[in-house]
């Protein structure tokens, strides 16, 4: 089989690619230049959407290597109708993005953000423990969950959750609401962690109605995927609530920089698509996804 990537690719998952794909199969990388007609198969990430022109230009493919969680960038009618199989790595990098998630969680508590500091400006410094928060995490699956055990390790804590399709007779725990009726969820939340896909019914989750309705001083997380908060929302929220945090690990432009407005305003931090890379996740990606 000749398998292409189509995304750019460090040189650790290419070593990993190399001992996974055998020595009957061949890859060749995303800068490699190919007859697109002899690929059987492709490996893709986040940027890359499997469509009509996909196929139009890999007229042979019979799998998609998807290295990530959810399909959104794939048609998977599309998939069916022109019977390609998808392969996605469920599992593979959810502790890594849920460590990431106490990670900023507790920086933002304990304002070690701050990079610049004064020995006399110790008390600017003055935090807050994770203990006695509201957290309202959307979508309760592999990562939500693993979130909820972490910071329920700090003890204290409540848990809302909004995820329709979970059951929640499953979970007895005292510390854990299943809400469906979103709008009494912003009032209460001081931290809003979203692990959702990005589907026709998650899209503009998070909006200027909803914007209203938030505490002040809420944070707010979005490692999910972009378009979940209405962007220009959040922008103007975030200006005018100076005392709201946002943390983004996805934007509405990517794979382009984000917008100059979000780069720069003091309270939103953003990172570059990173929470799932650590050598550990990658490893059980290539392994799941081949
Ligand atoms: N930033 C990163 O690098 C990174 C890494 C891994 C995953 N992700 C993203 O995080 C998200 C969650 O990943 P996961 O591994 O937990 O996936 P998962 O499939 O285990 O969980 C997703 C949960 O969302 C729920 N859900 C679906 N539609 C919903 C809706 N309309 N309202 C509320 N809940 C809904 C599902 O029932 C499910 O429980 C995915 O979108 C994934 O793409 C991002």
């Amino acid at each position: 089989m000749i398998i292409k990537i189509l995304e750019p690719y460090p040189a650790i998952n290419r070593a990993l690619l190399t001992g996974i794909v055998g020595v009957n199969n061949k890859f060749i990388e995303y800068e490699e230049d190919m007859d697109p007609t002899m690929i059987d198969a492709v490996v893709i990430r986040s940027h890359v959407t499997f469509n009509e022109q996909m196929i139009r230009t890999y007229p042979n493919i019979k799998y998609i290597f998807r290295v990530g969680v959810w399909t959104d960038n794939i048609d998977m009618d599309l998939a069916k109708r022109m019977n390609v199989q998808v392969l996605t790595t469920p599992w593979a990098n959810t502790d890594s993005v849920a460590q990431l998630c106490i990670w900023w969680i507790l920086s933002l508590l304990r304002r070690t953000y701050k990079k610049f500091w004064h020995i006399d400006d110790r008390y600017s410094f003055m935090g807050q423990e994770l203990s006695w928060k509201t957290i309202w995490i959307v979508g309760f699956g592999n990562i939500g969950q693993k979130l909820y055990a972490l910071i329920n390790a700090f003890g204290e804590n409540q848990f809302i959750v909004y995820d329709p399709f979970i059951n929640p007779k499953k979970w007895t725990q005292n510390n854990i609401r299943f809400v469906n009726d979103r709008s009494v969820l912003f009032q209460q939340s001081d931290i809003i962690s979203f692990h959702i896909p990005l589907t026709p019914d998650t899209k503009n989750f998070l909006s200027w109605k909803d914007f209203s309705l938030l505490r002040p001083n809420v944070s707010i997380l979005n490692t999910s995927r972009w378009y979940i908060i209405n962007q220009d929302d959040l922008i103007d929220f975030l200006q005018t609530h100076p005392d709201s945090w946002a943390f983004l690990d996805t934007w509405n432009s990517e794979p382009d920089m984000p917008d100059n407005r979000l780069q720069y305003l003091e309270n939103c931090i953003i990172t570059p698509h990173i929470w799932a890379m650590t050598y550990q996740a990658h490893g059980r990606m290539h392994n799941f996804a081949m």
